[in-house]
C-alpha cells in the first residue's frame, strides 16, 4: 500500500534527526532562492509566465535566434550580481560543514547562491548561470559573468552558448545522482514544483529502493507530493535554519 503524505505547515513539524554516518541527499529548485529575489519558474510572474520556453530555453530556440537567447541569459547574468544567499542557503551550508561527505546537495538552480553561502561541492544538475561553453567543439566549459549584447563565438568558430541544460537535453552527472540516492537514508527536495523530470522523479526512484526518509519543504505541495512522507509548507528560509538535527 502506498503511504499517504503528510502535508501540513512546517511549524507542525519537529527537525528531522540526522545521526553521524548518516547520508543526506538535498535537491534544491528555484525555491531556494526565491527570498533572494531570484524569479522562479512556474509561480505567478515567474520567468515562464514571461518567456516561452521554446524560444529561451531549447535547443531549438537557440539555433533559431542565437541572439535572444544570449540577450535572455544576459539579463540573467546581470541581476544575479544583486542577488545574496538567504537563510536557506546559508543553513545547508552549515549542514555541509558538519556532515562533509554524507551530504549530496544537487541542485536544478543555476545561480551561484549555494556556493556564494559557504557550500562546497555543488552538483549543478541543470548547468551554471555563470558559465558558458562551444555549441561545437569539445573545449571545456568555462567560468563567464559577461553579459552579451551579440552572440559570442568560440575560437573553433562555432556559437558558444550558455553552459545551462535546456529542455530536451539530459541533466549533467545522472550517474552520479543515482550512485548518490542508492546510498541515501533521508532526502530532502527544498522549493521544486515537482515538474520536470528527472529531478521530479528522485523522490519515487527512492520509494522503490524504501530505504529514504523523503521529505519536501516549499510553499505549496508540490506535483510529486504522493511519494513523499511529508510535505513540510513554508519558506524556504523560514524552515530550513531549523530543519535538521544532526546528532
Ligand atoms: N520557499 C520555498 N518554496 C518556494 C518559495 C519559497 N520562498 N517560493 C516559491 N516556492 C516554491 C513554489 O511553490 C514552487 O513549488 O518553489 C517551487 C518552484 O517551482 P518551479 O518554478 O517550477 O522551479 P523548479 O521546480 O526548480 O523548476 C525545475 O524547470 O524550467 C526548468 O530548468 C528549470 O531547473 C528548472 C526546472
Amino acid at each position: 500500500m502506498v503511504p499517504i503524505p503528510k502535508i501540513a505547515a512546517g511549524s507542525e513539524f519537529g527537525p528531522l534527526r540526522v545521526r553521524r554516518g548518516e547520508r543526506v541527499f538535498v535537491l534544491t529548485g528555484a525555491g531556494v532562492s526565491a527570498e533572494s529575489g531570484v524569479p522562479t519558474f512556474r509561480d505567478a510572474g515567474g520567468l515562464w509566465e514571461q518567456h516561452r520556453v521554446e524560444d529561451v530555453a531549447t535547443p531549438e530556440g537557440f539555433a533559431r535566434d542565437p541572439e535572444m537567447v544570449w540577450r535572455f541569459y544576459s539579463q540573467r547574468r546581470l541581476k544575479a550580481r544583486e542577488v545574496r544567499p538567504n537563510p536557506a542557503h546559508l543553513a545547508l551550508a552549515r549542514l555541509g560543514d558538519r556532515l562533509g561527505d554524507d551530504l549530496f546537495l544537487c541542485t536544478q538552480n543555476v545561480d551561484a547562491l549555494h556556493e556564494r553561502a559557504g557550500s562546497k561541492d555543488v552538483h549543478h544538475m541543470h548547468g551554471r548561470l555563470l558559465s558558458t561553453r562551444c555549441s561545437s567543439c569539445g573545449r571545456a566549459p568555462f567560468d563567464d559573468e559577461s553579459a552579451y549584447e551579440t552572440a559570442p563565438r568560440c575560437d573553433c568558430g562555432a556559437l558558444l552558448r550558455p553552459d545551462v541544460v535546456w529542455f530536451g537535453e539530459m541533466p549533467y552527472g545522472l550517474p552520479r545522482i543515482f550512485d548518490a540516492l542508492e546510498e541515501t537514508d533521508l532526502f530532502v527536495t527544498v522549493g521544486s514544483s515537482g515538474a520536470v523530470y528527472p529531478a521530479a522523479g528522485f523522490v519515487s526512484h527512492l520509494r522503490h529502493i524504501g530505504r529514504a526518509r523523503c521529505i519536501y519543504v516549499g510553499l505549496e505541495r508540490p506535483d510529486n507530493a504522493h511519494s513523499f512522507d511529508e510535505c513540510r509548507l513554508g519558506k524556504a528560509g523560514e524552515l530550513v535554519p531549523s530543519l535538521f538535527d544532526v546528532t
